[in-house]
């Protein structure tokens, strides 16, 4: 089990979650996570530094419209870091700073491919939506989560 512990996401964290991304994915992403995500997002955003940098980040905004509201953008581990209970460290990280704020609910995206988003969302205790054709406009299909906090 890695010790690591979030901390607050800094707008300085953008260039290695940039650098990380694609490959973290394994398809090109880094397009639908710019800079301003860390600009403007950091302090709802959490990280998990290793030894050798950058091992976890997750990006969450609480909505700014809905003060119900809270939403994960992004969430990545690296590979090799995987299935050791980080991204589950960082969505109950981020829950309780969004249950602070008195949000009650949060919800997330992913693409159908991404069977292993699917899988950990299920089980954070998300309900799972679709795929919903057209929801990011024309042949972007998405499934949605949504879990109460
Ligand atoms: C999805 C992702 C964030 C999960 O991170 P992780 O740190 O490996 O997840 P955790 O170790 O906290 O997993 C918690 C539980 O979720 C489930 N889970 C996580 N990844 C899974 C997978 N690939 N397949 C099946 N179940 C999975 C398991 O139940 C796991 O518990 P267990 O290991 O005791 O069985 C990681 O695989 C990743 O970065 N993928 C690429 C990026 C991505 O798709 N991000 C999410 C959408 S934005």
């Amino acid at each position: 089990m890695t010790e690591q512990h979030p901390r607050a996401a800094r707008a300085s964290d953008y260039p290695a979650i940039a650098a990380a991304v694609d490959d973290w994915w394994g398809r090109p992403v880094l397009g639908s996570l710019p800079r301003l995500f860390l600009d403007h997002f950091h302090r709802t955003s959490l990280i998990i530094d290793g030894p050798g940098g950058l091992l976890a980040f997750l990006v969450g905004i609480l909505s700014p419209a809905d003060p119900r509201q809270a939403y994960i953008h992004f969430a990545g581990v690296a590979p090799q870091a995987r299935r050791q209970g980080l991204a589950q460290q960082l969505y109950t990280g981020f829950f309780a700073l969004a249950r602070a704020d008195g949000r009650t609910m949060v919800s997330a995206v992913t693409a159908p491919v991404n069977s292993g988003s699917i899988a950990f969302h299920r089980a954070m205790g998300f309900s799972v939506t679709g795929p919903i054709a057209g929801y990011d406009g024309p042949g972007r299909d998405l499934v949605r989560f949504e879990r109460a906090l």
